[in-house]
């Protein structure tokens, strides 16, 4: 039917996590564009494989004391399930961990260093003297040098939002190992990318990139293109770069290399020729579908790479927003950071599909999950009214006519309407206009449910003599419900599917000139879908914030200030520490904060201002053995003398805790 030939990737989820909700997204708008191109008659191949390689990978399997490559072998068959389960189809699933991969990342770097684009330098880095091994930004800790939130990662401040080097965060510790980290040398390998600023200013405004990306692009070229460092030091979970033994391929160099590895694991499986799909001169297409935080790798790095390497670079790149879950960013403490698998275990996956797509545009807008939305969405579309009008009719043709079509329609104009129709469908769905895309099939499917209405059946049913008529309008109710479902089949194939099993046809292509199913024995109808039930999704929600408390966090954050500067015990000996009793205590006109003490240490007493009525009232005090410190200057303040310290602890308010000695103590006693 057509002469495409079609290669599709979307980005390959890395190994370290879960598939979730976000990342469906993207797998569900690829897969529901290439089963439409499948559909079109299209020759088209969908490839995609796991992110095996770096450093939170290694540490992970390091942490559940398993191999990296058991690591991976064992997320790679829970993404396969993943997305098997929710229709996402791929034609092959690989890993970058592979031959294949490993081949073609060591041939196209070496292509790159041939041709003059690879130079390497030392560079200063921090490094975990305990673990050994050099810390990237994101596993260096601190203290915020704006704002002093603590535990912020040494890119950047999540608490407010600033950006810094790692070297300015205050007392910055490695989030490995806790050590402090050390300046240290390295040799390190560069890609120039400035090498291809020319090829790159003309490839991203050659309509390879959606508008607001390329303007983007614009003005990360006019910033100037640095050079890409592509190495990483031993240890590291990837594959050592040929001439440089200890050094490593950084994960981002050879995870785009993994679309061509594994198309090049298909080639072998299938006996496709690889080179007439990413040869220079290749007339195939080849689209990669991505979120917009991976631009920049996909439209920078990649083409220039790809062009430095001799290959053909991408006919187009297919950029996508982000999820949000009910207005906000996915959160695990809201649970709405809701896991592929958590939804499987609760909803028909095709709810999800459905809405996704009547969501989506060919734009990098954000999307959002609304879940009351979701929930009206899909039982007034699919199940009110595409299911609806097969209900409607199929009783009638089982009961009355042996679960056999007529065999004329006489009145078949809405069926060519809807014939028509696939013209502007096939448009809005190669354009990745799926919300449009919906919007017309459910118009559709309102003036399916209008016809009926209208001839009334279920009177026509009771009529005598109107047995023919009733055949008909059945009949048709039927042969339109059959075209809904070849629309809608790019995003439902399971009710697509089982909707061909009971009108006994095989499965369809696209209707450019389909006739009505006349005459023709059908199956008992069951079931489609059911309407999606509210306590579902709030049992996801609830099974998503349990996730939470499971998930132990790789490094704990640390909760208590850190140890002051070490001292000598003479140091220690300048304090005067001595058991003290209080024996009154009283509020301090005008002060909120304070109680006015007097503590008997011994030989005298002391006046002592405290801040402790947050958390103390006086009652509380009076007769109690406290610590103070007794030589400490005597401070003048608005209320008078204070002479010396009570100690205690705790963050503030009502969380002070004022130390005690044991009982027997007695007051005057030095503390040593
Ligand atoms: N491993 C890289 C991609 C390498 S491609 C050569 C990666 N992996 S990822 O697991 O973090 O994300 C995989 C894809 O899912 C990316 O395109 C990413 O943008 C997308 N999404 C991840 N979270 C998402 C949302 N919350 N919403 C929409 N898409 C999201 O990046
Ligand atoms: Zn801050």
């Amino acid at each position: 039917m057509s002469d495409r030939k079609i290669l599709v990737t979307s980005a390959l989820p890395y190994a370290n996590g879960p598939i979730h909700l976000g990342h469906l997204v993207e797998y569900i708008q690829t897969d529901i564009w290439v089963r439409f191109q499948k559909q079109r008659g299209n020759l088209c191949y969908y490839v995609c494989a796991d992110d095996t390689h770096g450093t939170p990978i290694m540490l992970r399997a390091d942490r559940e004391g398993i191999t990296p490559e058991q690591l991976i072998a064992q997320v790679g068959k829970e993404h396969l399930a993943d997305f098997t389960e929710f229709s996402v189809a791929f034609d092959n699933y690989h890993s970058t961990h592979s031959e294949e991969n490993k081949a073609l990342s060591s041939l196209v770097y070496e292509r790159l260093r041939d041709a003059g684009h690879i130079s390497s330098r030392t560079i200063t880095q921090a490094f975990d003297p305990v673990k050994n091994m050099f810390l990237s930004d994101r596993f260096i800790k601190g203290e915020c040098p704006k704002c002093g939130a603590a535990d912020q990662y040494g890119d950047g401040c999540e608490v407010c939002g600033t950006t810094y080097a790692p070297t300015e965060l205050k007392n910055a510790v490695s989030a490995i190992s806790g050590a402090k980290p050390v300046d240290k040398d390295s040799v390190h390998y560069f890609f120039d990318l400035a090498n291809f600023s020319d090829m790159l200013r003309e490839w991203t405004h050659a309509g390879h990139l959606q508008p607001e990306v390329s303007n983007k692009l614009a003005e990360w070229l006019d910033g100037g293109l640095q050079q890409w460092d592509i190495s990483r030091d031993a240890p590291y979970f990837g594959f050592e770069i040929p001439d440089a033994p200890g050094k490593y391929f950084y994960v981002w160099l050879d995870a785009p290399i993994g679309y061509m590895a594994s198309f090049k694991n298909l080639c072998d499986k299938q006996g496709l020729d690889f080179n007439e799909f990413w040869s220079k001169n290749s007339d195939a297409e080849l689209y990669h579908f991505i979120g917009k935080d991976i631009i920049y790798f996909h439209a920078l790095f990649w083409p220039a790479m790809l062009s430095g390497a001799h290959f053909r670079t991408p006919s187009a790149i297919f950029a996508h927003g982000f999820l949000t879950v009910n207005g906000e960013k996915m959160s695990k403490s809201r649970g709405t950071f809701i896991k592929a698998r958590t939804y499987l275990d609760h909803l028909n996956p095709e709810y999800l599909r459905y809405y996704f797509a009547a969501k989506l545009s060919a734009g990098v807008d954000d999307l959002d999950l609304n879940f009351d939305d979701f929930s009206q969405r899909v039982n007034s579309d699919l199940v009110g009214k595409v299911v609806n009008i097969a209900s409607r009719c199929s009783g009638f043709i089982a009961k009355r006519f042996d679960n056999r079509l007529s065999e004329q329609c006489s009145e078949q104009a809405l069926f060519h309407e809807f014939v028509t129709a696939n013209t502007q469908i096939a448009e809005l769905y190669e354009a990745r206009e799926f919300g449009k895309a919906m919007r017309e099939i459910m118009a559709l499917a309102d003036k399916a449910n209008q016809y009926i209405d209208e001839k009334k059946p279920w009177l026509i049913a009771k009529e005598e003599g109107k047995d023919q008529e009733l055949h008909e309008v059945c009949t048709m109710g039927l042969n339109l419900f059959r075209l809904l479902a070849v629309y809608l089949k790019p995003v439902i194939p399971v009710l697509a599917g089982n909707a061909e099993s009971f009108l006994n046809i095989e499965a369809q292509a696209w209707p450019v000139d389909a006739k009505p199913l006349l005459n023709h024995a059908i199956n008992e109808f069951k079931p489609l879908m059911t309407r999606v039930e509210a306590d579902k999704i709030a049992a996801i929600i609830e099974a998503s914030k349990e996730n939470l408390e499971k998930t132990a966090e790789p490094v704990k954050a640390k909760k208590f200030e850190p140890i002051a500067d070490t001292i000598e015990f003479d140091d220690f000996a300048k304090l005067d520490l001595r058991i003290a009793r209080i024996i009154k205590a009283d509020h301090v006109e005008g002060a909120d904060k304070l109680l006015q003490l007097t503590v008997d240490i011994g030989d005298e007493t002391r006046n002592i201002f405290a801040g402790i009525k947050s958390a103390y009232s006086p009652e509380d005090l009076e007769g109690k053995l406290t610590l103070v410190i007794a030589n400490l200057a005597p401070r003048k303040m608005r209320f008078g003398l204070s002479e010396g310290m009570v100690l205690a602890a705790g963050p503030g308010g009502k969380d002070i805790w004022v130390l005690s000695p044991d009982e027997g103590a007695e007051p005057g006693m030095r503390v040593k």
